[in-house]
């Protein structure tokens, strides 16, 4: 892998690190106090192959972030994680569908990470590249906010 110039890396450990204040804070299994989100078995299916996608898309968009390919990760994201990416399970009949079943703000957790990664898209075409990481820490602050606060089983 090519090296990453120290001040992207700066910047990269910045986003990292807003994260941890919450990842120490992890309860064990036993004190789970997540709130239960009850979801149909077929949603939940849906769920789990999107979120996987999210990650390969997230690991995607860093990867093109550290090589300075920012319109392309602002492709990515805005594509598979963005506004762009809203509604993507409707012809599915009612039960395969996550976002009907979940709790309300749940479900906003669910629309503000695609509304910031489509900011962190605009930000990344237009070249804004400082812009464009604290905005992508923002899309992982959504990942965790509804990790830490919502359960599915
Ligand atoms: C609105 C809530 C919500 C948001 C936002 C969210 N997730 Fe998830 N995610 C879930 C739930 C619920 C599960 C558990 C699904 C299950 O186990 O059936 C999950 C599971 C996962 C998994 C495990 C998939 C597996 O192999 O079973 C990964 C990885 C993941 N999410 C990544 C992400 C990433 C990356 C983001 C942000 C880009 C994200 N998630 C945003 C709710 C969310």
């Amino acid at each position: 892998m090519k090296s990453v110039p120290a001040s992207l890396r700066a910047a990269l450990l910045v986003a990292t690190a807003a994260a941890l204040p919450a990842a120490a804070q992890t309860p064990p299994p036993e004190a789970d106090t997540r709130q239960f989100a009850p979801l149909p078995a077929a949603a939940q299916a849906t769920l789990r192959v999107e979120m996987l996608d999210n990650l390969a898309a997230l690991n995607e968009i860093i990867s093109l972030m550290a090589e300075g390919k920012l319109k392309d990760a602002g492709a990515v994201a805005e594509q598979r994680l963005g506004v762009s990416a809203m509604g993507r399970h409707r012809g599915k009949p009612l039960d395969a569908r996550p976002g009907p079943h979940m709790p309300e703000a749940m479900h906003g957790i669910g629309m503000e990470g695609h509304r910031t990664a489509s900011e962190f898209a605009r930000l990344a075409a237009a070249g804004e590249r400082d812009k464009a990481l604290a905005a992508l820490s923002g899309v992982t602050g959504t990942c965790m906010a509804c990790h830490y606060a919502y359960r599915v089983r």
